[in-house]
């Protein structure tokens, strides 16, 4: 086992066959052994830091109908609420005086915001706020409306591939929404110059470990700037809500292959591993994440916006929370600095060196994996 992930972490790739030992062939020694050098290549590529993302989640009205997702068409139960312009505003301006560079406008597919609407929005955040990076997570859209919004100062998008196996997609999807028309999407926000995050669940209802290497080898070939990756969550309002829960073992084995896949990948400790158990989040940091996204959104609709049961919504206000989290992350050795947080290159030149936006390369350890890291960290112990 450490065979492989050694030739992981020097070359970067694995065989189809070796991600799926990786994978089958766990136990709690050589899991370790990958979180600890995924844990010092983003502490390398990232300077012991860890980027924040404001979330604010627009709408939970929503025109698609995934099986899983607590705020699917279908779902009658939900309470569905929409912000303001105004409102998003002010959620930018509490998390501009917090620190946040990054605001995340993340929502359903309600058709309400059309694409004037959300151009305007992007204008208004950009003016006031020229400094900070807008990244939408607003699901599938025309090439065009990408294009609208990216022309009006929108750096980023989230949209999750979910699974790369059209079969298993077509199982967790009604029939109108498929596999080819979220990669095209994928593929057009990328030729039109957006970082591009992608991602997917693990252990969602009929996932095999065969669909968890396909997942990998997807996000190898398409190289996105970020990726999400969180543990299916069953919402008792959803044909899947008797559906087991992912396991949060395995989704910080895979940010871990990650890590050590695409060195300077984007990666979050997502909102569902700090659901799943309370210091999730801190142990996808210390399997190689390296962002994380509080929530800035009013705290009377956060409770609404419901992907799965007892999603973390502690009601604390933006300013506790984030005090609270810059307290965590120093005491597992991180800084989260005031930053937009941006996707760095790497130059072809130099491997593994991420490429300074200033002109100037970041000198980075000739050793890339001191054999005495390991044993410095335990994920458990320090939280
Ligand atoms: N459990 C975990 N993650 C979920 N998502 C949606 N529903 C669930 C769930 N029940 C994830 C999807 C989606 C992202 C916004 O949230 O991957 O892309």
């Amino acid at each position: 086992m450490k065979k492989i992930i050694d030739k992981l972490a020097a070359t970067q790739t694995l065989e189809k066959e070796e991600l799926l030992y990786l994978l089958s062939n766990t136990d709690q020694n050589s899991n370790e052994y990958l979180f600890s050098k995924a844990r010092y290549v983003a502490k390398q590529q990232f300077n012991d830091q860890i980027y924040l993302r404001g979330l604010i989640e627009l709408s939970n009205y929503c025109k698609c109908d995934c099986l899983y997702c607590g705020i699917r068409r279908s779902n009658k139960m939900a309470e569905r609420y929409r912000l303001t312009p105004e409102e998003v505003l002010d959620c930018c301006e509490i998390g501009h005086n917090l620190g946040f560079r990054t605001f995340v406008l993340q929502g359903g597919e309600d058709c309400h915001f059309s694409d004037d609407i959300i151009v305007s929005m992007i204008t208004s955040i950009k003016s006031a706020y020229p400094d900070s990076a807008i990244t939408l997570s607003l699901g599938e859209k025309s090439k065009a409306s990408y294009q609208s919004y990216f022309k009006a100062g929108a750096d980023r998008y989230l949209l999750r591939h979910e699974t790369a196996d059209p079969t298993h997609y077509a199982k967790l999807h009604p029939k109108s929404q498929t596999l080819q028309t979220r990669m095209k999407c994928l593929y057009d926000l990328k030729s039109i110059g957006y970082q591009v995050g992608t991602g997917f669940m693990v252990g969602s209802p009929y996932q095999t470990l065969d669909n968890l290497v396909s997942d990998l080898l997807f996000i190898q070939e398409f190289q996105p700037h970020m990726v999400g990756v969180g543990p299916f969550l069953p919402h008792h309002d959803t044909p899947f809500g008797h559906h087991e829960k992912g396991s949060m073992e395995l989704t910080l084995l895979m940010i871990a292959i990650l890590r050590l896949m695409i060195p300077n990948l984007l990666i979050p400790s997502t909102t569902a591993l700090g659901t799943i158990k309370p210091t999730g989040r801190e142990q996808g940091i210390l399997a190689g994440a390296n962002v994380i996204m509080p929530n800035l959104s009013p705290t009377n609709v956060r409770e609404k916006y419901l992907l799965y049961d007892n999603k973390i919504s502690t009601g604390q206000e933006a300013a506790e929370g984030v005090i609270d989290l810059r307290n965590r992350m120093q005491t597992l050795g991180y800084q989260i600095p005031v930053s937009r947080g941006d996707f760095r290159p790497t130059d072809p030149h130099s491997n593994l060196q991420p490429v300074d936006p200033h002109g100037c390369t970041r000198p980075l350890c000739s050793s890339l994996y001191p054999p005495t890291e390991r044993s410095s960290y335990h994920v458990q112990s320090s939280i």
